[in-house]
């Protein structure tokens, strides 16, 4: 039987950011908090006319434009940035991509882990009927309160997975490691734009679900830690994932290896924290930063999503995986974005969904053109 796994992978964050300097000269700290005590560098920041559906869109197009769309008969979209109660934001990806009719469209939500239980259930579904492929798609704006401990950790963007029993970049693994608690670490009520969080109670908590999740995985019959050449973690900020890396490590009686863990840290610093889409950046990153060819490794990757849910579990990468990643498209994606300042930032902070009259901004080809009567309407600027 073939083992399914990652037959493709991109990823999409808006045109604009801004500095995490420009920050910390408004707030009075020093550069340095941002820089290396939470490790990141930008946030990336949509335009009214931009959000989880148009940075799906974007994010999964070269997939698509790439392996066709015949095959793939399911869209698992996953987001904590909801758009609408009922409708799935996967059906409007669904169109602007120009799937088969003969498709299923599903959001899923919990936290940052729900991308993870999509690539699971795609796997299983992939391993049944091994003819079809899913597309599963991570979509999120991470948006704190302005003064909060969490601002610097913003950031925006998505990542396209296409599963397949065509695994070119890696199979996924069988065994897993699984964690519930019932904490209120993070969390967004339905009347609120931000979400409410215990910050430093939330990193122990994630600390916490991964040693619980390893157990598990280890209690599975899962790799030994050594079996490991490259870790990747939920990234909230990136410190948090040398964090989780030296964690693992001493919980395995081990000294941290910071090279399991940097490489994967790279796109982060660049975007910021972009929830569900985060570890899989953090696995694009990695399989297109390392310098070592990591064809036959093992790669352990760690999600969480507050509230709480952690799973471990592992990838095999496949021979030539690197012919199958985007890395020049990525690389520029990240360089030709526009930096603005404080009182920019500030006005797209305020700004809600396009009404009417907003400047045309979105950097891609899907756009969000107007909200009327309650109807959310997308277009392709190149159709
Ligand atoms: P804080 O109050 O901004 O920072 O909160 P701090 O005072 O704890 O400092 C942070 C680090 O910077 C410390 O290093 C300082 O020493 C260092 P550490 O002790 O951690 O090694 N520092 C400096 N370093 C160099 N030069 C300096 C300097 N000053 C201080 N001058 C906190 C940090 C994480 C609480 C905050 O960023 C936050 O509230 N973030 C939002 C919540 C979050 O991201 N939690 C992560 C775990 S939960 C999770 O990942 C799930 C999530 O993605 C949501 C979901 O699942 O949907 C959030």
């Amino acid at each position: 039987m073939t083992t399914p796994g990652i037959e493709a992978l991109s990823f999409f964050t808006p045109r604009r950011y801004v500095h995490l300097n420009e920050l910390a000269t408004h707030h009075g700290i020093d550069p340095a908090k941002f820089s290396r005590g939470i490790g990141q560098e930008k946030i990336a920041l949509p335009n009214a006319d931009e959000d989880i559906v148009t940075m799906a869109a974007e994010a999964a197009l070269p997939i698509v434009e790439r392996v066709g769309v015949e095959s793939i008969d399911t869209v698992l979209f996953a987001t904590e940035t909801g758009i609408d109660q009922s409708k799935a934001a996967a059906i409007y990806v669904h169109r602007l991509l120009g799937l088969s009719p003969n498709c299923r469209c599903v959001e899923l939500k919990q936290a940052c882990y729900s991308a993870t239980a999509a690539l699971q259930m795609a796997a299983s579904y992939v391993a049944r009927k091994p003819s079809r492929k899913v597309l599963v798609i991570a979509s999120d704006v991470a948006r704190y309160d302005l003064g909060s401990s969490g601002e610097a950790t913003q950031g925006a963007g998505a990542v396209a997975i296409l599963v397949s029993s065509e695994p070119k970049i890696a199979e996924i693994g069988t065994e897993s490691g699984l964690y519930t608690e019932d904490c209120m670490d993070f969390w967004r009520p339905n009347h609120r734009r931000t979400p409410l969080f215990d910050g430093k109670a939330s990193t122990l908590r994630y600390l916490n679900a991964l040693v619980e999740a390893w157990k598990d995985y280890q209690a599975n019959g899962g790799l030994d830690y050594d079996a490991f050449s490259r870790f990747c973690f939920h990234v909230p900020f990136s410190r948090m994932g040398e964090k989780a890396n030296s964690h693992l490590a001493k919980a395995n009686g081990q000294k941290q290896n910071p090279d399991h863990v940097l490489p994967s840290l790279i796109y982060n610093r660049q975007v910021g924290n972009c929830y569900s889409a985060s570890l899989y950046l953090a696995l694009i990153s990695v399989l297109e930063n390392d310098e070592t060819d990591l064809t036959g490794k093992n790669i352990g990757l760690f999600s969480y999503g507050s509230g709480a849910t952690g799973e471990f579990f592992d990838l095999r990468v496949q021979p030539g995986y690197a012919e199958h990643l985007f890395p020049e498209q990525h690389q520029s994606l990240l360089q030709d974005r526009d930096a603005i300042d404080y009182d920019g930032y500030i006005t797209l902070w305020h700004e809600k969904d396009l009404t009417q009259g907003t400047q045309e901004c979105a950097s891609g080809r899907f756009r969000l053109t107007g909200i009327e009567d309650d109807k959310r309407i997308y277009v392709d600027q190149q159709a």
